[in-house]
């Protein structure tokens, strides 16, 4: 409560997050993590059938990962902790005090990924393609080892498991999604690399003459991989809480849809079903490459955005399971602040308002405390949109009132009644003016 409160204007603070997140997430997993495997084994094949061009595809398609996972790669990685210190101090202050030593490990394994990318990079050739492989197998690891800790900060996030009774780091990090969660995201490294590589050679025409070979490789690796990414998704949705279970839909469409609950799997079991017809085609016959060279990232794109949106929707109302509400509020200290007032400890939230205009700037420093981590006022998902609110005072208390039981997603109201009753008199005058 004593951070700066943000507001982004129409595509509000959360928007801002995912878009620098999927970005990170597409170039993280596919170039960093992906692109070790993909691109190891196809250098390690052409090594074994002693095939220069193809070894040659391998050296020009690992620049383009290099080039990516040390500039976009390591600009969103920094926007990621930008953005989400901006709109959830809290948030991420919590995770700081449990994972501590976990970041920080976490940035000494990083920079090993980037040196042994590096060295993966700029010694082929110069070295014996043995010790050349070698290199590349630490690049494998090591790539591995980033997913292995932050996994476990973004799993704790969604389930916290017994660390609520012990608060114990282990016990937190080896939380009830962590595994699957894991294997889950390798696998969709996996994947997002061979996409990237399919679009990546699209434009390598000079070595068009080893495109069988290529492409032959490639669909194999996707008929390989994408069963895998598909058990292991569908263990990780097993293993979610049926809060975040019955979340999913919402989270996927919008509350009007809620019915169709069915529909996050069918979409998931669709993109696994482009992944594998790819492979299919792609292996058995390479003259369909045109759109098979776009066709995959495009779809991967849309399901990780959709992955990412669905998994911070279904930890809702909490950032941290069942401990930090996503608005910024403790659990624990609900009580209290009911007892005592948010506005009591809110400092930035009252930037630019005029306290003496009493209720409206009470109730509008309380909006932007409580509800502005996820509501815009106009744009995206804006809370004076057309239907969302009735208008009057009355209408919106009565939704302040029930809506902790008719909208489980949304953090409870934290404050006082008078607090309560001056956040709808800014919510009612809003919605009548709209
Ligand atoms: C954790 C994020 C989050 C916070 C914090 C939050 N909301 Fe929401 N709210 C949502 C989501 C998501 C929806 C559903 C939007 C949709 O239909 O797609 C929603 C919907 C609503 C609706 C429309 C309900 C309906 O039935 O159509 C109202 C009104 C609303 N919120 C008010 C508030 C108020 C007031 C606060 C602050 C006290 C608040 N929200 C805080 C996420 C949040």
């Amino acid at each position: 409560m004593d951070f700066p409160v943000v507001e982004v204007p129409l595509i509000g603070g959360r928007m801002l997050i995912a878009l620098v997140g999927i970005i990170h997430v597409l170039i993280s997993h596919g170039c960093a993590v992906g692109g070790s495997f993909f691109l190891v084994l196809l250098e390690y094949k052409s090594i074994r059938e002693r095939n220069e061009r193809l070894n040659l595809v391998a050296y020009r398609l690992t620049r383009w990962f290099f080039i990516l996972t040390t500039s976009v790669g390591a600009m969103t990685g920094v926007g990621i902790w930008f953005t989400t210190n901006m709109f959830s101090p809290v948030g991420i202050g919590s995770l700081l005090r449990v994972f501590f030593w976990a970041w920080f490990v976490e940035w000494l394994v990083f920079i090993t990924e980037i040196v042994l990318v590096a060295v993966y990079y700029l010694s082929w050739r110069r070295m014996s393609p043995q010790k050349h492989l070698r290199v590349g197998i630490a690049y494998i690891l090591t790539s591995l080892q980033t997913m292995i800790i932050i996994v476990g900060i973004l799993g704790f996030q969604l389930t916290s498991g017994k660390w609520m009774s012990t608060r114990s780091f282990w016990d937190g990090f080896f939380n009830p999604t962590y595994v699957p969660q894991l294997f889950s995201r390798i696998a969709l490294a996996g994947i997002l690399a061979c996409a990237f590589c399919l679009l990546i050679y699209a434009f390598l025409r000079d070595l068009r003459d080893v495109r069988t070979q290529f492409l032959r490789f490639s669909g194999a690796y996707l008929l390989f991989v994408s069963p895998l990414y598909l058990l292991a998704t569908f263990a990780y949705y097993q293993v979610l809480p049926e809060r975040a279970q019955a979340f999913i839909s919402v989270a996927l469409v919008t509350l009007q849809l809620t019915q169709y609950a069915q529909w996050s799997k069918i979409f998931f079991v669709a993109v696994v079903g482009v992944m594998l017809l790819t492979g299919a085609v792609l292996f058995l016959k390479q003259r369909t490459y045109g759109v098979l060279s776009i066709l995959p990232i495009l779809v991967l794109t849309v399901a990780v955005a959709q992955f990412e949106r669905v998994r911070e929707f279904a930890r809702k109302p909490y950032v941290v399971d069942g401990y930090l509400y996503s608005n910024g509020f403790r659990k624990v200290e609900l009580p209290f602040i009911s007892d005592v007032g948010a506005s009591r400890y809110a400092t930035w939230a009252w930037r630019g308002l005029d306290q003496k205009k009493g209720d409206a700037a009470l109730g509008h420093m309380l909006f932007r405390l409580e509800c502005s981590t996820c509501h815009t006022y106009r744009g995206i998902n804006g809370i004076f949109r057309k239907k969302i609110l009735a208008p009057g005072e009355e209408a919106a208390l009565r939704f302040l009132n029930t809506y902790e039981f008719s909208h489980p997603y949304m953090p409870p109201f934290a404050g006082t009644q008078s607090e309560k009753e001056a956040l709808a008199y800014f919510l009612g005058e809003g919605a009548t003016k709209k």
